[in-house]
């Protein structure tokens, strides 16, 4: 009996052992300590600005963020001259006129983010067949995904000599099958110009679009945090007026 229950326990890691490649399984990300994590989390917003402007400057060249409008950048603390200033740099998509033709036209506050790409088509075409997803709920969609996405920013790296890396891939071992379709977009440190003066390290450039990514995928965090310490606050007076309550009431009989 005892032999069948080791038999039954090993049988899946050995099939395990044998199907797992370990040069090639994702390493797990490291881990980082964010403002937004914890009950009473919040947006760092001067990095989330910071991050914008990677977005911007470096990402949006391959990757859509089609969920976020421009106007809502506001709620990062950009003015409202500023953020119409940034939409009208855009080329929004638009149309059809009455000729029935598509047009080209400055964007509004109002508009979302414009894509680099007219479609999934166009975008493989020139990223070696793969597409680069769109970024608006990239963070939530991956485990971990803060982390996830801050790893594998920074984790780009040459491949070990004996990795069988495919032609127009990058290694980077926190990426599954350990190598992606994306070329390094974060290479070196100062790569952009902040307008505060915080100097733009690789790492610095990484959390601060990350804090970009995790508030375009859950704008609501912030609030959604505070309606929880109101809840428990507002729990806890209830609490101690209703044992009052019962203890008033049970005392004429107990
Ligand atoms: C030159 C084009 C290009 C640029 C610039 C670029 N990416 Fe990518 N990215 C890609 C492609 C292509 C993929 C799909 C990779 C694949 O499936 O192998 C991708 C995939 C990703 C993924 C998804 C990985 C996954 O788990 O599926 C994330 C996250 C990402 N990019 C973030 C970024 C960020 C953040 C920036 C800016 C700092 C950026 N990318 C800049 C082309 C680009």
């Amino acid at each position: 009996m005892k032999k069948i229950f080791l038999i039954l326990f090993l049988l899946p890691s050995i099939s395990l052992a044998n199907n797992a490649d370990s040069a090639t399984i994702a390493l797990h990300p490291k881990q980082l300590k964010w403002e937004f994590d914890g009950v009473f989390g919040r947006f760092d917003r001067a990095s989330a600005q910071r991050g914008y402007q990677i977005y911007k400057e470096v990402c949006s060249s391959c990757h859509s963020l089609k969920l976020v409008a421009y106007r809502n950048l506001e709620e990062l603390g950009f003015s409202k001259e500023e953020v119409k200033q940034i939409a009208s740099e855009a080329l929004i998509n638009d149309g059809p006129n009455d000729d029935g033709e598509m047009f080209e036209r400055p964007g509004l506050p109002s508009d979302h983010f414009a894509s680099p790409y007219a479609n999934e088509q166009a975008a493989r075409s020139v990223n070696s067949g793969a597409y680069p997803p769109d970024l608006s709920l990239i963070v939530k969609a991956r485990h971990d995904g803060a982390n996830y996405v801050y790893s594998l920013l920074t984790g780009f790296a040459d491949a070990p000599e004996d990795f069988p890396l495919a032609e127009g891939k990058s290694y980077n071992p926190y990426f599954e099958g350990r190598q992606i379709s994306m070329p390094p977009p974060i290479t070196d440190d100062g790569q952009v110009d902040y307008k505060d003066d915080t100097f733009a390290t690789k790492e610095q450039m990484a959390i601060d679009v990350v804090n970009f990514l995790q508030w375009a995928a859950e704008p609501e965090t912030e609030h959604r945090k505070k309606m929880g310490v109101r809840s428990m606050i507002f729990l806890g007076i209830l609490f101690v007026i209703l044992l009052a309550a019962k203890k008033a009431v049970w005392k004429k009989i107990v």
